[in-house]
């Protein structure tokens, strides 16, 4: 035999099961979205690497670490996109999406980061983000939230919802300097990264993994000091309506996010029984990134919930549709088999033929792994029904088809 082609690390395949609950979701997530007014838009998975380090950062984890980046053909530098807020905000600007109105957009799709795989972290992984443009009250992010613990909610993931406000640009400037002075201070326990981090991008030294690092980062200064009124009234309104609208939220002060793009609100959910990988949704405003990326100043904020997480904690899988009818057949009668499939699907019927040219008993097995509701052995002489129930019946090759289609009731999800 010849060699097998290995898989790449931290890349899966969805197989069949795991493709159908995913589909199922999916369909359940559409509902909510059409529920708060939220548009799909399927962005590309190639963008320059610029956008990138633009928007999510120079000195961040993704973008020094983590991007598929190669350059093309043309010489062109490109990335898998590690995310989707940058390319939805570009591929906006460019469609003139965000002139004088407001959206609200979601998409649905792979995500790439050469990160260490482990359990809840993969190299491919997907995304369900939602963006809204042009809403600068915390009325947005409220709301925001209500839709990610309905989607949470939808599939019965038990998670609890982090916030914090990183405050405004002024705000951030004046938090800056304090926490340069306290790494200075404490420059002999800092690892490499974050001394080079201290100088170019300090709140991304609080992101670091290092557990050494955790003591010496739990005594830096908090951001929330360096509210300014502005800042601090936009929490206040945020939170309120959080509470108006009964979510239950913690305030944490460390809560900085891995991206540089965002301003006032960040808040994740993190699960509890989902061990160091333990974020399910993440978000915030980020009214700085239309303008940054050639934009006219347009206020946004958003969230990505990761799709693998939360079928890892997903407790309430919505069930799917069986197969009505299983048809097995000698291979000598396959003609007449698809001839009865094809009359039973144009009653919108969903039916599949075992064509293998198994024997019986191994085309039973299949039949009852398939969970159809009613399986039908064609015969010379007609043709056997089981189901729905175990009752057993043989009828005439001409009266097959209408005899199925009344004992499961005609249903049209093909027309
Ligand atoms: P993020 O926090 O980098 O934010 O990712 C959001 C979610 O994607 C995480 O909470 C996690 O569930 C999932 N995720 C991230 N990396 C991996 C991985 N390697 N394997 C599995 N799941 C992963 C963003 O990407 C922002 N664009 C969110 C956003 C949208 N902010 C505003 N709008």
């Amino acid at each position: 035999m010849n060699r097998q082609v290995a898989g790449v690390r931290g890349v899966a395949a969805l197989l069949p099961d795991a493709a159908a609950a995913w589909t199922r979701v999916e369909e359940r997530a559409r509902a909510w979205l059409w529920a708060y007014g939220f548009q799909e838009i399927r962005l590309p998975v190639l963008e320059r690497t610029e956008l990138y380090a633009r928007a999510v950062g120079e000195v961040t984890d993704i973008v020094e670490k983590e991007m598929y980046t190669f350059l093309d053909r043309n010489g062109d530098s490109l990335s898998l996109r590690p995310e989707g807020t940058a390319g939805c905000v570009r591929a906006g600007i460019e469609a003139g999406l965000f002139h004088h109105q407001t959206q609200r957009l979601w998409y649905l799709g792979p995500m790439f980061r050469h990160e260490r795989p482990q359990k809840g972290r993969y190299r491919q992984f997907h995304q369900l983000g939602v963006e809204a443009y042009g809403m600068a009250g915390p009325d947005i992010e409220a709301e925001l939230v209500a839709l990610g613990e309905r989607l949470l909610g939808a599939f019965g993931v038990k998670a609890r919802l982090l916030i914090n406000s990183l405050g405004t640009p002024e705000c951030r400037s004046r938090y800056r300097a304090a926490l340069v002075a306290y790494l200075e201070g404490h420059a002999a326990a800092l690892d490499e990264d974050s001394r080079r981090r201290m100088a170019r991008n300090p709140l991304r030294v609080l992101d670091s993994k290092n557990p050494e690092m955790a003591e010496v980062l739990a005594s830096a200064p908090r951001i929330a000091d360096f509210w300014n009124e502005d800042a601090r009234a936009h929490f206040d309104g945020f939170s309120e309506r959080l509470r108006a609208l009964g979510v239950r939220y913690e305030v944490a002060p460390r809560l900085v996010r891995g991206l540089d793009y965002y301003s006032h609100t960040v808040f994740e959910w993190v699960a509890e029984d989902l061990g160091a990988q333990a974020t399910v949704c993440a978000g915030g405003r980020y009214d700085g990134l239309v303008g940054e990326l050639g934009g006219a100043p347009t206020p946004a904020a958003g969230f990505a919930l990761g799709l693998e997480r939360l079928m890892a904690l997903a407790r309430d899988l919505p069930a799917g549709r069986a197969l009505d009818v299983f048809v097995m057949t000698p291979a000598a009668l396959n003609a007449r088999a698809l001839t009865l499939a094809e009359s039973l699907r144009d009653a919108g019927l969903g039916v599949e033929v075992h064509l293998g040219g198994a024997s019986p008993k191994s085309q039973m097995k299949r039949a009852q792994q398939s969970g159809a509701r009613c399986l039908a052995r064609i015969e010379e002489t007609g043709v056997v029904l089981r189901g729905p129930g175990d009752s057993e019946s043989h009828v005439a090759w001409s009266d097959a088809a209408e005899r199925i289609t009344t004992s499961l009731g005609a249903r049209n999800e093909t027309s």
